[in-house]
């Protein structure tokens, strides 16, 4: 196995994003960490831009920055962020930015969908960079406080101005993660880790496994509470674990109970879900997740609308919150 080489602070030169003026489309966890990071770093002028009545105007200004509208963004910058929902990306794109972008005005990405899955399509004039921070917007605003960043990952999908490669490198040094590592990457790779990994793993596993385990103790007559503390509470005990030491370092911090038994069925549960991964990873690569999210995104959200008070109504969650108001926790 090779694994590649990092990047750090001192291999990078930040001076092509310095000369720059770079519009910020959305003031979310990802656009306002961005902006804060990279004017603290010295990047030339950020500009903030926000759709009309935006809920987060009044937090873009009081952080003082200048907030524009979209179009505005499009006719000034030399390049443009796109922080906003990945699902509107489309709409913004052939709305409010291609119809007034300045020419050659390059595009940054935090994540790989919108290319990826065709939901814009750039002119071959400009720079079309992947410039991802690992990890939730608010930690990359937090880790950079405290002096240190998130993992940074880089792609150029196109490189018409012949410095796609270091404006990449230089804005993820800007948001600070050069501290902890940058690494190559392509549009494609990230945008089926990201999704696969929350849909598989992260969220929609996760959250299958747990509530699963929490119905079928149910079933065998336990009682919720006890059922609702050893499959979903716990949770956090476990992902803490791995996330400090791996999953061979959390299997030698549990008991040798704990650690036999589960050895035992890993390979049962691995193969029962190994088709499911198969077809989510079709899905995610045919880009019809794409087009299904961004047709929900066009009804008003109405399939996650549906979807989200469906899992709001499952009896787990009141067997949790009587559990945390127990705890104190809320
Ligand atoms: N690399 C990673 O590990 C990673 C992790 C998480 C997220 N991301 C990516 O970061 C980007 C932003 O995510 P986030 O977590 O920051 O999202 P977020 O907190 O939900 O913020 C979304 C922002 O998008 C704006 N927005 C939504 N619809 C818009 C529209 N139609 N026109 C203009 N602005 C619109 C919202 O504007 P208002 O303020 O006006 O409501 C809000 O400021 C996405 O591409 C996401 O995939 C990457």
């Amino acid at each position: 196995m090779t694994l590649p080489d990092a990047l750090y602070d001192h291999d990078i030169d930040l001076s092509p994003l310095q000369a720059c003026t770079l519009a910020i489309i959305g003031y979310g966890n990802h656009g306002r960490s961005h902006a804060l990071n990279l004017r603290d770093s010295g990047v030339g002028k950020v500009l903030v831009a926000l759709r009309e009545g935006s809920p987060s105007r009044g937090k873009a200004t009081s952080d003082g920055f200048d907030v524009v509208s979209l179009g505005e963004a499009a006719a000034r910058a030399d390049y443009i962020s796109i922080l906003a929902a990945d699902e509107a990306h489309g709409a913004i794109w052939t709305d409010h930015v291609a119809p007034n972008r300045k020419a050659g005005q390059g595009l940054i990405f935090c994540h790989g969908f919108s290319i990826e899955y065709g939901l814009i399509d750039p002119p071959a004039d400009c720079d079309v960079i992947l410039a991802a921070a690992k990890g939730p917007g608010g930690a990359v605003r937090e880790s950079f406080v405290r002096g240190g960043g998130l993992t940074g990952f880089w792609a150029t999908q196109q490189d018409a101005s012949g410095q796609a490669d270091d404006i990449a490198k230089a804005y993820l040094k800007g948001l600070g993660c050069g501290r902890a590592g940058i690494f190559p990457t392509s549009f494609r790779e990230e945008a089926l880790a990201d999704i696969l990994g929350e849909q598989a793993v992260l969220v929609g596993g996760m959250c299958a496994l747990a509530r699963q385990g929490y119905e079928t103790l149910v079933e065998a007559g336990l009682s919720p509470l006890m059922a609702y503390i050893d499959t979903v509470h716990e949770l956090k005990y476990i992902a803490e674990l791995i996330h400090m030491r791996g999953i061979a370092g959390m299997y030698a911090a549990i008991s040798d109970t704990a650690e036999f038994g589960a050895h035992g069925v890993e390979a049962r549960i691995a193969d029962a879900v190994k088709p499911v991964f198969e077809d989510i990873v079709s899905d995610v690569t045919s880009g019809a997740f794409a087009r299904r999210w961004v047709a929900d995104f066009e009804q008003d959200r109405a399939g996650l609308h549906a979807a989200r008070s469906r899992a709001a109504g499952h009896e787990l969650e009141a067997t949790g919150r009587y559990l945390r108001q127990a705890l104190g926790l809320e």
